[in-house]
């Protein structure tokens, strides 16, 4: 069934996904496996844990992968992502954030280090075979950019193969002085695919139809977008005399007057860089037509265009749902097969639709 959908390379001959892709329960589902455990996922900022002890347990893209897990902070400083799945019969080991010396289920009272390794267990002493390496909380793998902690489950590629090309290009951002501003961010609800948001984001060819403020501050004559292998950017240039980063030397955008730096990162993840700071959207599928999206903020310092910042995210969002809602109506119409792809303004969606077969089509 996976098989039978199909991107041309060549964009300017390519037809879009078609209607269908969006609304078929099988690509909905085959799509935790094979795209989500296999990319790259948020976890949050690096002082959910900051002391030594510290443990936060959470839910990997809850309402879809539900994968629990725990963040740990070890002795020696050390982060790490375990499984907090009990190695013994599956109880989650670790059920409210706080401080601790080891871990312990409180099912049979099986032990665990901080790095997840296997302690100890009671009646166990004349089991065979016992401990084994399975005895111990799985590990995932942990990166960090400046306060941000990512995790993935089973990543096809590593961590840089996904963020790699945008921390090259903005290697002159003070990433680690960005600070979550939870008062300016917020989770939205949308009724359509997941797939159909981001299709959505991955264009600004609809810009000035769509939101009509944002199209006077960026210059729609000089948008570009950037493809590469696991991401790509779309490079918002300000309109003269509107605000836009004050690039040093060593950017290899200096010169130009950048408003925005649009990255997107497979499958799901959206840093949107303004001269004030970050807004990330993680895109999180529910059903095959809900989809939750948490804009969050990350800001330099407190600003006083905060309100503005806020309501002027908040306005361009409306404006995004209420057309993506639409075409999830759309792309079940009897009438609707596919479309085709706008060879100058739409190669990010192309990108992204081959990456999806990519993933779905992969042994
Ligand atoms: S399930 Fe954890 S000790 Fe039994
Ligand atoms: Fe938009």
């Amino acid at each position: 069934m996976m098989r039978a959908y199909a991107i041309d390379a060549a964009i300017a001959q390519s037809a879009t996904l078609p209607g269908k892709f969006y609304t078929d329960a099988e690509v909905f589902e085959q799509s935790k496996s094979l795209i989500f455990n296999r990319s790259w996922q948020f976890i949050g900022e690096q002082n959910l844990v900051r002391l030594a002890g510290q443990v936060h347990p959470f839910t990997l893209l809850e309402g879809y992968l539900d994968e629990p897990l725990v963040l740990t902070k070890a002795d020696n400083e050390q982060i790490y992502c375990l499984s907090n799945v009990c190695t013994h019969r599956g109880n989650l080991v670790v059920n409210y954030g706080g401080q601790v010396k080891q871990l312990q289920c409180r099912y049979h009272g099986k032990r665990f280090g901080l790095d997840g390794c296997f302690k100890a267990i009671p009646e166990f002493k004349t089991a065979k075979n016992f401990p084994t390496a399975a005895d111990n909380l799985p590990q995932l793998p942990l990166a960090q950019w400046g306060n941000l902690l990512f995790t993935a489950i089973n990543p096809l590629k590593p961590f840089a193969s996904f963020f790699g090309e945008m921390q090259n290009r903005l290697q002159w951002l003070k990433i680690e002085d960005l600070l979550y501003q939870p008062h300016l961010s917020r989770d939205y609800l949308v009724k359509a695919n997941w797939m159909l948001y981001c299709d959505n984001y991955l264009e600004g060819f609809h810009i000035p139809f769509v939101h009509e403020s944002l199209n006077n501050l960026l210059d729609y004559g000089s948008y570009a977008s950037e493809i590469y292998e696991l991401s790509n950017l779309q490079l918002g240039i300000a309109r003269p005399g509107e605000a836009c980063f004050q690039l040093p030397p060593e950017s290899p955008d200096y010169g130009k007057a950048v408003a925005a730096y649009y990255y997107w990162i497979f499958p799901n993840l959206m840093f949107n860089f303004y001269p004030w700071g970050l807004s990330m959207n993680v895109v999180k599928p529910i059903s095959a037509s809900l989809t939750k999206v948490s804009f969050l903020t990350f800001a330099y310092s407190s600003n006083p265009m905060q309100d503005f910042i806020a309501s002027n995210l908040d306005k361009v969002e409306r404006e995004d749902e209420e057309v993506v809602e639409c075409v999830q109506k759309g792309v079940k119409s009897y009438f609707y097969q596919a479309g085709r792809y706008s060879p100058t303004m739409e190669q990010g969606v192309h990108h992204f639709h081959q990456l999806l077969l990519k993933f779905l089509q992969a042994n």
